[in-house]
């Protein structure tokens, strides 16, 4: 039986488990993942240790994108250009690392959500681990102009620095939120709300006719961007449940060859967790 894991804090809690126990049995593959906590600093020797017990695979999560990013000896290009990880497979004793959440990302808006993301401007709120997997494909995705705006401005800029498109991703500050004009797309890449800090305070000016607005994150954490965007009268609202079960089935055909039906899982999982924009 080949083995895998999810890497992070508090995974007891993450659905990654199920989502890939499903996506086994659609595919007839027997395999073990399981969810293992990782202190800050100690990846590495848990990836080793790992390797040592079995591991062909793993998924990386928060807080440890970035470095997983260093522990790889090899790097698919996204990964490479969002500087984190969050999918590694064993090659010869060696991690390569890819990441799957812009990907996810852009799967989940363009085909479940029928978004065209071609043409728009998109305003990317966060410049940490989730913000930099995600820009990457938003840009291959054809958004006209990706504005990145983070708390702390400096990461921001190294964000659009490796990016490498000025024309198209540049930053601003937070502070000028309300001056920025607005955005066909507004996606929270931020983790504000997931330490019980304060919600995000943002301004309805953002938001056109056309508006529509992303969390990567899902379930509790998501619910004050939701309800932002509700309050602003937007008619698409999406929650990171469908992104997480794509990128999921991304890291699925990295490691198995491939392609699971993420449809029945998503279904089962949004049983549990309400329609953002029905709520
Ligand atoms: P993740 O892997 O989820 O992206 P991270 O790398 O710790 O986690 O990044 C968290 C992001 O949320 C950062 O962009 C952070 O802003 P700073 O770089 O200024 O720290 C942002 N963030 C967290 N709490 C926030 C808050 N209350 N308001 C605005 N941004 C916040």
């Amino acid at each position: 039986m080949s083995r895998y894991a999810l890497f992070g804090r508090s995974v007891a809690k993450s659905p990654s488990p199920q989502i890939h126990a499903a996506f086994a049995r659609q595919a007839g593959i027997a395999m073990e993942y399981v969810g293992l906590d990782v202190e800050p600093g100690a990846l590495p020797a848990a990836l080793d240790a790992f390797a040592a017990r079995g591991g062909r695979g793993a998924n990386v999560t928060v807080p440890h994108k970035q470095a997983a990013f260093a522990a790889c000896t090899r790097l698919s290009a996204r990964a490479r250009t969002a500087g984190a990880v969050n999918t590694l497979r064993l090659e010869e004793g060696q991690w390569y690392g890819d990441n799957t959440d812009g990907a996810g990302l852009v799967r989940d808006l363009t085909g479940r959500h029928s978004l065209d993301l071609r043409g728009r401007r998109a305003l990317l709120l966060g410049a940490g681990g989730a913000a930099r997997g995600v820009a990457p494909a938003l840009l291959e995705a054809g958004v006209r102009e990706l504005v990145i705006v983070n708390r702390s401005p400096e990461r921001a800029d190294a964000l659009a620095d490796a990016l490498g498109e000025p024309g198209r991703a540049h930053t601003r500050y937070w502070e000028d939120l309300a001056g920025i004009g607005d955005f066909e797309l507004v996606i929270n890449a931020t983790s504000a709300g997931r330490d019980a800090g304060a919600p995000l305070s943002l301004p309805f000016a953002l938001c056109n006719d056309m508006t529509g607005a992303v969390d990567l994150n899902y379930g509790e954490v998501a619910i004050p961007f939701l309800a932002w965007a509700r309050a602003a009268g937007l008619r698409t609202i999406v929650d990171g449940l469908g992104m997480l079960v794509e990128q999921a089935a991304e890291s699925f055909e990295i490691w198995h060859g491939v392609r699971p039906d993420t449809d029945p899982v998503y279904a089962l999982l949004r049983e549990g967790a309400p329609e953002p924009a029905t709520a």
